[in-house]
């Protein structure tokens, strides 16, 4: 994979598309990334990355052919000696932003405690922190309520990171309340909004 590290907003001829990385981790709102990815890769060059448990809710047969979808076994098949090149880094010079919806409260806590044990979590730890990175949390009422979720999210705003913010409705497991991850279309706008009208 080619590091290309030219801003999208880089002067002289017309912008390149942007940059992003979308991310998916272990919640039943997994089964909106797909279309999430395809909203997106409408007008910017998307690649993806699953966590092992985000793998039980993605068709691999259905996932947009434009959209290469890594996961923690890439991140070891490609590398075999000194030299070749690490994957988590070279998403994060590749990206110019990152997202993960959903955000479960597994990799959420992960995160804010900069633990890095697969590659979506790799990726944070490297990250640049003068490109964006939205997170979408998603899940049951009862997690979304336990403390650790607002100290988590904490540090993670401390960071410098924006959270597109659940939603209350008829989850998955038949609860209802909040947690339910932010519709893809909403992430999306987010992500328009930030990039700016010339790239779109
Ligand atoms: C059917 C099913 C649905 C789940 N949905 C969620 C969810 O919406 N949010 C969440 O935080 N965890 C959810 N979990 C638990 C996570 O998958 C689990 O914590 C996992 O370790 C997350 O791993 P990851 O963060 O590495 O992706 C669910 C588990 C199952 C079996």
């Amino acid at each position: 994979m080619a590091a290309h590290q030219e801003p999208a907003s880089s002067g002289g001829g017309p912008p390149r598309r942007p940059r992003v990385l979308l991310a998916a981790s272990g919640s039943v709102a997994t089964i909106k990334f797909e279309g999430l990815c395809r909203s997106v890769a409408e007008w910017a060059d998307v690649r993806a990355v699953a966590t092992a448990s985000a793998l039980h809710f993605i068709d691999g047969a259905s996932f947009p052919d434009g959209v290469p979808l890594y996961t923690d076994d890439d991140e070891w098949s490609r590398w075999r000696r000194v030299g070749n090149e690490v994957l988590h880094i070279e998403l994060r010079r590749w990206a110019d932003a990152l997202v993960i919806a959903p955000l479960s409260a597994n990799t959420l806590a992960k995160v804010a405690g900069g633990l890095c044990d697969n590659l979506l979590t790799c990726v944070v730890r490297a990250w640049d922190y003068s490109k964006p990175v939205y997170v979408a949390p998603a899940m049951n009422t009862f997690m979304w309520d336990n403390p650790f979720t607002a100290r988590h999210l904490a540090v993670l705003r401390e960071l410098g990171m924006s959270i597109v913010q659940p939603v209350t409705k008829r989850l998955a497991c038949g609860d209802y309340g909040n947690g339910a991850m932010a519709e893809p279309s909403e992430i999306c706008k987010t992500l328009m909004l930030f990039f700016g009208p010339q790239h779109l």
